[in-house]
């Protein structure tokens, strides 16, 4: 357990927190998805109330330690404004000078929002310098970055070594229902996963099979796990790769008992774009010159009989090529279907958490996770460098 703000007297004190406001924008420069400026609102509000000053700092994509114009925060301050019902200062840079008077000069319960930390080569280096230059603008140190605690820079390491440091409420949020997986799930206890790629992932299964009882694959993995049983998956998308690491798990999975379950049936289609049809197949019968897009009917029943008792369900990535519209049902299916059980649900990460939204869901999912990868390593790794550097709660 981590020190987290409700343990720090914050009234009257420069408070900096560390968010991760590298929000999705759309081509016309509009915020797409605000989730995880929404997700720091309890920390914010929470230091406002009780008079701290709060000053935020965060990275936004990666722009290789250069100034990009298009990666600037201000459109997120405007954002985080509108949502606080409160100014919130911008400073166009977040160190230097001009940035520590900024930061003198604001009052109890106001806010300021640094300026891009990837500007500075020295974040992802995490130059000891940098992060002093850092934590000069503060007392206190709080990390509610979940989705970046993956990352040992700067702002999410190394200026806990000259701050009191300690987690954020969405950090709290994060690490009791992710670690609450690890811990203590109850049981019967699946996971469900999918997306596209197995070399993201490989770490957090091989990990996760030694925590649950069942392991349902679809969506792009599911065609790599396929091959490696020796099936044909005509032109849908291997990591040929990852064959070898896709045996390891099926072989381990043999010996544990824990079954990795694969479709039994699937969509396939000659091309991945709105308006193709695409047909269902089983998946010993996959045509050559066509490819996996969404998991079949005869799957989808297989899937529900396994999770209908479970108590935990841990889900990650879709079951097909979500995006697009006659290829998402199988995803659909499996988000509708588990949101009813009687289970502790958490979606982690990427795409399943945009299908879930779109769908309005995610207010019954027990746990929606605002991190991509860093909720693969948390899985994988049981810990987070970012998480590391708090401070233990006594
Ligand atoms: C994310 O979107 O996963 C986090 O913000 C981390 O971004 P990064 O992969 O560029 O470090």
């Amino acid at each position: 357990m981590k020190m987290t703000i409700r343990d720090m007297d914050v009234s009257g004190k420069r408070v900096f927190v560390r968010v991760d406001f590298n929000v999705p924008f759309s081509g016309d420069g509009v915020i797409s998805d605000d989730t995880r400026i929404r997700a720091a609102l309890p920390t914010i509000v929470y230091l406002m109330e009780r008079k701290a000053r709060v000053v935020l700092a965060s990275h936004f994509g990666r722009p290789k330690g250069k100034v990009v114009e298009d990666m600037r925060l201000g459109p997120v301050a405007e954002r985080l404004g509108e949502l606080l019902g409160a100014p919130v200062k911008y400073v166009a840079d977040c160190v230097g000078p001009d940035v520590e008077k900024a930061v003198s000069e604001l009052k109890d319960g106001e806010v300021i929002l640094l300026e891009n930390l990837r500007f500075h080569p020295e974040e992802e280096k995490n130059t000891p310098a940098f992060s002093k230059q850092l934590a000069v603008l503060a007392d206190i140190y709080v990390n509610d970055a979940f989705g970046t605690a993956h990352r040992a820079h700067a702002s999410t390491e190394g200026i806990t070594h000259f701050l009191p440091s300690v987690a954020g409420l969405l950090m709290e949020k994060e690490l009791n229902a992710l670690g609450g997986l690890l811990a203590s799930p109850v049981h019967p206890f699946a996971c469900v996963f999918g997306g596209a790629k197995v070399s993201d992932k490989v770490g957090m299964i091989t990990s996760m099979l030694k925590r649950v009882d069942v392991v349902l694959v679809g969506g792009g993995l599911a065609a790599t796990f396929l091959k490696a049983r020796g099936l044909e998956v005509g032109h849908s998308l291997v990591e040929n790769d990852s064959l070898d690491v896709a045996r390891d798990i099926l072989r381990e999975s043999e010996e544990s008992g824990v079954p990795v379950l694969l479709p039994l049936d699937v969509l396939v289609a000659r091309e991945v774009k709105a308006g193709v049809r695409g047909k269902l197949v089983p998946v010993t019968s996959i045509p050559s010159d066509m490819g996996i897009v969404d998991i079949g009917p005869r799957t989808i029943e297989y899937f529900f009989g396994r999770l209908e008792s479970c108590r935990t369900i841990m889900w990650n990535g879709p079951m097909g090529v979500y995006e697009v519209a006659q290829f998402s049902l199988g995803t659909k299916c499996l988000i509708n279907y588990m949101t009813a059980l009687d289970a502790t649900t958490v979606i982690g990460g990427g795409s399943s958490v945009d299908a879930v939204h779109e769908m309005g869901l995610s207010e019954l999912v027990t746990h929606v996770s605002t991190g991509g990868g860093a909720t693969l390593e948390l899985l994988e790794n049981g810990t987070l460098p970012g998480v590391d550097a708090l401070a233990d709660a006594p």
